[in-house]
């Protein structure tokens, strides 16, 4: 029998201690000359806490020192950075950490995770730092660090797959055989050692025990499944209104729009720019007619007005981060000077989520938690800035966690239905509160690239309701960069297009007739697969997610950057570069199917696509059973109808039935439809009736 083991290696007195998880504990180890062994997990604390799964050895300390590129002379450094070329790794001190792991590496290792990271799949040869930054320039593959700081990745090589998640809040630096090709290291700025190592055969089996350690992705309200439309900023309700009558005329459907910052009163949270927006509730009202749910802007980042409600209550209430002498620590974000929220402070998270009532009572549905590295105009928060939970150079990293935890405490006690928050920063664990999206990118065909694999990454970082800017958010988009991104945007957990100020409109109906119609064929196949794509969603595996998750045999796929699976049963093959109607396509082993045509495929080999511009390659597995949508439903709510759609050959699938809204599906409110197929043979049953819906659904067979 296999045993599902995590093993917690800590170094409270700079001594590596093994610590096995308490599945694992309440077995006594066979002990074997310095070998513990349960089941096929064996560990050898002695030599270099190696672990092996399966009698094969997945994760050891590298033996000797590490052997770091020579520094450069102090004067080069000097000419260098006159010049702004200098890498960080050549700073003097840069090779300075409190703590430091490194790890031998296999010729045959790929590494994956570590969140919304630049670059490809594979996270090999690179190095990274968790240090969360808002940094709004293109971000390029050698780009060190982003607005994430997931310390978990995950070590898949021909012996299996070993997860690690270094527990550790403070800067974190990343060389996945950058540095060396024989080895891995992590080095944090502070703090102690404390690291989970997670082993398995393959990447699913690793994530599925992550996520026992740091928790369950959220299910969202149904509607934010939908297509999401923003821009930075709708100014007034007559302008948010006309975009919306604008896409309903043209049968482009919408679940909801985005009020970005401009809507309050100088840039104060929790205040509505009462000349622009003179009554919040009565556009909400008129939104929610048009079944459009709206999504506020929130910034941690409190004005500092003596006066101002939220400012006042916040230094009453001893709220805010503070100065090593005790006064509050003054930054500067979008209102000028700003203090902090120590969201570290349970009472500082209770005061918070009581005033997202400011928003709820206005008929608000969803919080989008932005600028919460947090992002400091000043320049960098001095390290001694006091939190509850430590200094600034300890909590950086997680505060944009406990502000959405904060946020989903407030939101689930003044709405009670599933929080929706929207959030740019976090770290390990943030999908217990929050959905994601990747910040500031830019309209470019690389920056279409890298959210794909930002998306399949962070899934595999076990964040898996995540998007980015469809149609890229600073600098213009074109038509076509527009419909390709619409395309990925469709069959992305999360779909949003949103832009900045000063670049060209974006809403799909600001352009030529025939890319919104381009467009409008994504946005209709978006709502054709959300019954399946809600399905995904309670699945709790990423929606999106990389081949390697689904094929880890296939050594092929281990380094596939530009396919991706939605779900087990369908595969995407985006086209991600301009003049491209036609691609190659990688087909595993097994049987595959054109999703649009039916055309039968055997695979283990690459195809030509066809890849029109109003289309995205899509293929089907073979027993794929995929809920649908009938008609063109404009919204969430006018989905009435599903059918099945199936392929033939052996597979099976579980469709749900919930309120769409509430956690009520948590305590059995739920119906489950376990569909079998075998050869053209379907069979349904239902597996949970606690919830209204019917005993089975029409099949069409699509091959
Ligand atoms: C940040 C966000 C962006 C938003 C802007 C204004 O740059 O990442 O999405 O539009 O702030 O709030």
């Amino acid at each position: 029998m296999p045993v599902s083991g995590i093993i917690r290696v800590t170094d409270g007195k700079h001594k590596p201690s093994c610590m096995i998880s308490a599945k694992l504990r309440s077995r006594a180890p066979k002990v074997d000359s310095g070998r513990l062994t349960w089941g096929n997990i064996s560990v050898e604390p002695e030599n270099g806490m190696a672990l092996y799964y399966n009698g094969k050895l997945l994760c050891r300390d590298y033996p000797a020192p590490r052997r770091p590129r020579t520094s450069l002379p102090p004067e080069e450094v000097a000419q260098l950075m006159s010049e702004g070329h200098l890498p960080a790794e050549f700073l003097p001190g840069a090779d300075q950490w409190a703590v430091e792991v490194v790890k031998e590496l296999a010729p045959d290792a790929h590494i994956y995770g570590l969140g919304d990271k630049t670059g490809f799949l594979d996270k090999r040869h690179y190095a990274y730092e968790n240090w969360n930054t808002d940094d709004p320039a293109p971000q390029c593959d050698n780009f060190q660090r982003l607005y994430k700081s997931i310390n978990f990745f995950m070590v898949y090589s021909s012996a299996g797959c070993c997860g690690i998640l270094a527990d550790n809040t403070f800067r974190t630096r990343f060389d996945f055989g950058k540095e060396q090709d024989d080895y891995y290291f992590w080095s944090h700025d502070g703090g102690q050692l404390d690291y989970y190592l997670i082993p398995g055969k393959e990447p699913k089996e690793v994530l599925a025990k992550y996520l026992t350690l740091t928790g369950k992705n959220k299910l969202q309200q149904k509607w934010v499944y939908g297509f999401h439309q923003s821009r930075w900023s709708y100014y007034t309700p007559r302008e948010v209104l006309e975009t919306v009558d604008t896409m309903r005329e043209n049968r482009l459907p919408l679940d909801g729009v985005f009020l970005d910052i401009d809507y309050m009163q100088n840039f104060r949270v929790f205040t509505f720019n009462r000349d622009r927006f003179p009554d919040p509730k009565g556009l909400m009202k008129a939104l929610g007619e048009r079944n459009v749910k709206v999504t506020c802007s929130n910034d941690p980042g409190v004005k500092i007005d003596p006066g101002y409600y939220v400012y006042d209550e916040g230094v009453a209430g001893e709220h805010f981060a503070k100065n090593p002498d005790g006064s509050v620590y003054e930054g500067a974000v979008w209102p000028g000077p700003a203090a902090f929220p120590d969201f570290t402070r349970r009472e500082t998270r209770s005061w918070w989520g009581e005033k997202l009532r400011f928003l709820t009572d206005a008929g608000v549905r969803g919080v989008w938690n932005d600028m919460n590295e947090p992002a400091n105009f000043t320049g960098p928060i001095p390290d001694d800035v006091r939190f509850a939970a430590g200094s600034h150079k300890e909590v950086h990293n997680i505060y944009g966690h406990f502000m959405g935890q904060a946020t989903y405490e407030g939101l689930l006690a003044a709405d009670g239905r599933r929080p929706f928050i929207l959030t740019r920063a976090c770290c390990a664990g943030s999908q217990r509160y929050c959905a994601a999206w990747t910040g500031d990118n830019h309209s470019i065909w690389a920056h279409l690239q890298l959210s794909l694999t930002q998306m399949m990454n962070q899934g595999l970082s076990g964040l898996y309701m995540t998007g980015a800017d469809v149609g890229g958010f600073g600098s213009d988009t074109t038509p076509e960069l527009l419909v390709r991104w619409c395309q990925l945007g469709a069959i992305s957990p999360f779909f949003r297009i949103h832009y900045a100020k000063g670049t060209r409109n974006q809403e799909v109906f600001s352009f030529d007739k025939a890319t919104m119609d381009a467009c409008r064929v994504s946005l209709d196949l978006r709502y054709h697969l959300l019954p399946y794509i809600y399905d995904l969603a309670h699945a709790d595996m990423p929606i999106l997610r990389p081949l390697v998750l689904e094929f880890p045999e296939d050594e092929h796929v281990w380094t596939l950057t530009d396919q991706c699976m939605l779900g087990p049963s369908l595969m995407a093959a985006p086209v991600m570069t301009p003049g491209v109607t036609a691609r190659a396509v990688y087909l595993p082993k097994g049987v595959w199917y054109d999703y649009y045509t039916g055309r039968r495929y055997t695979g283990g080999k690459y195809i030509l696509a066809e890849a029109p511009l109003e289309r995205i390659p899509l293929f089907a597995r073979a027993g794929a059973v995929i809920p649908v949508s009938q008609g063109k439903p404009q919204s969430v709510e006018e989905i009435r109808s599903e059918v099945l759609e199936v392929f033939p050959g052996k597979g099976s699938h579980v469709h749900y039935y919930d309120d769409g809204e509430t956690l009520a599906y948590e305590t059995g409110l739920l119906r489950s439809l376990k569909v079998s197929v075998s050869g053209r043979t379907v069979q349904q049953t239902v597996t949970r009736d606690g919830y209204p819906g019917p005993d089975s659904l029409e099949v069409i067979w699509k091959a």
